[in-house]
């Protein structure tokens, strides 16, 4: 996966913010530094207010980059996340990035790049989507959720969804979606998986690449303390070329990674 490139740590103003679901906010922020050098899969350390409450930085995937601005796609999950989504246009904030690797775009063993995302795992894909069709590769995007009200699908084209309960589109997991579509996507030319979602999900569909023997990229989470690889709060194992496991920094060799070195 290519590696980052220069990171800044700037003051960014927040030019827009948008509720697109319940607990969700597109958030743009300026920062040209950032914007003009990002890569889809890197993300952001956002220090969410100017107190010590909460301490530590938020990491975002970057969701959208275009103009000088970044977007990112936030969930409310706890208090940076609420904290950061009541930010009103205007108010600035410390932003660390671009961060981590990214998804490989210049891959040519691939006609269709599936992009496989469960709940907020969907942030990340219309940065790559865009990207993938400026190189004239055919998108597909699989989206996931447990309900109707937990798919994302802004700014992303052909859609096909799955739901738990069925709400909407095909009733079941996204992977059940996917094995199911396998035959017809291969048929057209070779696939190549993008996943970014909840670790069990990546899992289970980095198992199927690989024993369908199709190339995939999974986009992991961990705890995140700095970002950059001086806090070690972000190691997970994966496995090594030797047949073992080995730890890395998820945040320096993340957070992208092939799917085959899912352990
Ligand atoms: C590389 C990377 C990219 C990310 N991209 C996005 C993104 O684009 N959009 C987005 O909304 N979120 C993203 N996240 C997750 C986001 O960073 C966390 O949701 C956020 O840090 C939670 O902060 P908080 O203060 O609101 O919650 P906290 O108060 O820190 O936590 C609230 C609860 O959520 C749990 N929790 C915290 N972080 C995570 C996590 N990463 N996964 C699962 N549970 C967690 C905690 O254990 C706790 O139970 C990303 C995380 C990583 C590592
Ligand atoms: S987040 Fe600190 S080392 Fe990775």
């Amino acid at each position: 996966m290519p590696r980052e490139s220069t990171i800044t740590d700037i003051r960014a103003a927040v030019a827009a913010s948008r509720r697109i679901s319940r607990d969700v906010t597109l958030i743009t922020l300026d920062c040209p530094l950032i914007s003009e050098i990002a890569e889809p899969g890197n993300f952001v350390n956002v220090r969410v207010n100017d107190t010590t409450q909460p301490l530590l930085r938020r990491p975002f995937s970057i969701h959208d980059a275009e103009d000088g601005q970044i977007t990112l796609m936030v969930k409310e999950i706890g208090k940076g996340t609420e904290i950061f989504c009541r930010c009103t246009a205007g108010t600035e904030l410390s932003v660390l990035g671009p961060l981590g690797n990214s998804f490989s775009l210049g891959a040519e063993d691939f006609d269709t790049a599936v992009l496989v995302s469960g709940g907020i795992g969907t942030a990340p894909m219309r940065f790559l989507e865009k990207r993938l069709a400026a190189r004239g590769k055919k998108v597909v995007n699989l989206i996931g959720g447990r309900t109707k009200d937990d798919l994302l699908p802004e700014g992303l084209t052909g859609c096909r969804f799955a739901t738990d309960d069925g709400s909407e589109g095909f009733h079941g997991t996204v992977l059940g979606l996917l094995e199911s579509l396998v035959p017809s996507l291969t048929a057209e030319g070779t696939p190549r998986i993008f996943a970014c979602g909840p670790t069990p999900m990546l899992r289970a569909v980095a198992r199927f690449s690989r024993e369908a023997g199709i190339a995939s990229e999974v986009s992991l989470e961990s705890v995140m303390g700095c970002g950059f690889g001086i806090c070690y709060g972000c190691s997970v194992e994966v496995s090594a070329p030797d047949g073992g496991t080995k730890t890395i920094l998820l945040c320096r060799e993340g957070p992208v990674i092939d799917g085959g070195r899912m352990v």
